[in-house]
């Protein structure tokens, strides 16, 4: 443990500039030795389209001049409101999935990170303008999961942090577990950045459906099940998500869902539907097979 900690502790990059941003980086990065010489890199220029990275500026400049592409590669899925989605198969783009998985380890610290891109797809979101599309994030998904994971690692780029992107991504990841008819999880552990988002995911969620079944439905008992079916989200988190709302309660040794208006009212303030939201009507995706 104390080896690893060390490991993880020194950086070995100490910035990267990425489109228009530079960022500092959080945390150490597997990178090829070739990029750091001297043990450590001031400044890395990554490319937004292929995730290449460069030690020197004249060579990302170069390099941007020759790829004419203005988007990641795979396919885009899903298109609303500025935002693109590109869907990357880590057996066919395996350089990109890897460069890419070498910058998300400079935010990444507790995860081992799996630079075998193969048995995953990337689901990268960008932003689009007249200049082409600019990748704010992304997270990866297992082909197939055995435990029911629809998200492995997820990443929001420091620049575009908290402005919602986590919550599109996370929500984006349930959407494709619909599509599949299934409910799934994000691998564990989760970091604390990672917890945060997700509780909040969860519980708006959860709210939003306790509120419309109210309004649509008489008063009629909801279960678990019929939470984690309607949502997309694993038993295991609804129970997590609705003990720490309040929602369940002990009466004469059982536990029941608990919810009365006045409460679902006060937990919506506090847990609302954000925005950017998915809409499942852009979403053009049909299961890996
Ligand atoms: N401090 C406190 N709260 C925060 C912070 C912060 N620095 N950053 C985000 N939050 C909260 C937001 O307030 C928001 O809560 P709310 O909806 O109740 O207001 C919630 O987290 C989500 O905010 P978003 O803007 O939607 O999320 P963001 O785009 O910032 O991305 C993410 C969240 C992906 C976790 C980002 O922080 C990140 O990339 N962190 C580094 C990598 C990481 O830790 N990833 C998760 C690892 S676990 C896994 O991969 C399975």
């Amino acid at each position: 443990l104390r080896e690893h900690e060390e490991v993880t502790k020194v950086k070995n990059v100490g910035s990267v500039e990425l489109g228009r941003f530079v960022i500092e980086t959080w945390y150490f990065s597997p990178f090829p030795k070739e990029v750091y010489p001297e043990g450590f890199a001031e400044c890395l220029y990554v490319c937004e389209h292929t995730f290449s990275f460069f030690r020197h500026k004249s060579e990302l400049v170069r390099w941007s001049k020759r790829v004419k592409c203005r988007h990641p590669p795979g396919n885009e899925i899903y298109r609303s409101e500025g935002l693109a989605m590109f869907e990357v198969d880590g057996a066919q783009h395996t350089v990109f999935c890897q460069n890419l998985c070498y910058f998300a380890k400079l935010f990444l610290d507790h995860k081992t990170l799996y630079f075998d891109v193969d048995p995953f797809l990337f689901y990268v979101l960008t932003e689009y303008d007249e200049f082409g599309y600019h990748p704010v994030g992304y997270f990866s998904k297992e082909k197939r999961s055995e435990v029911g994971y629809n998200l492995a690692c997820i990443l929001t780029f420091p620049p575009y942090q908290r402005k919602g992107y986590g919550r599109f991504l996370i929500a984006f990841s349930y959407a494709l577990s619909r599509k599949e008819g299934k409910v799934g999880a994000p691998e564990k552990p989760l970091s604390d950045l990672g917890h945060v988002s997700y509780r909040s995911y969860w519980a708006a969620t959860l709210v939003d459906h306790f509120c419309n079944h109210r309004h649509h439905h008489h008063p009629k008992a909801l279960s678990i099940m019929e939470l984690s079916k309607a949502t997309s989200i694993m038993a295991d988190d609804v129970i997590a998500t609705l003990q720490y709302l309040g929602l369940i309660r002990c009466v004469n040794g059982i536990s029941v869902l608990w919810a009365d208006d006045s409460i679902l009212a006060k937990l919506r303030v506090r847990y609302p539907i954000k925005l950017p939201a998915v809409d499942p009507s852009q979403l053009h995706w049909t299961p890996y097979v």
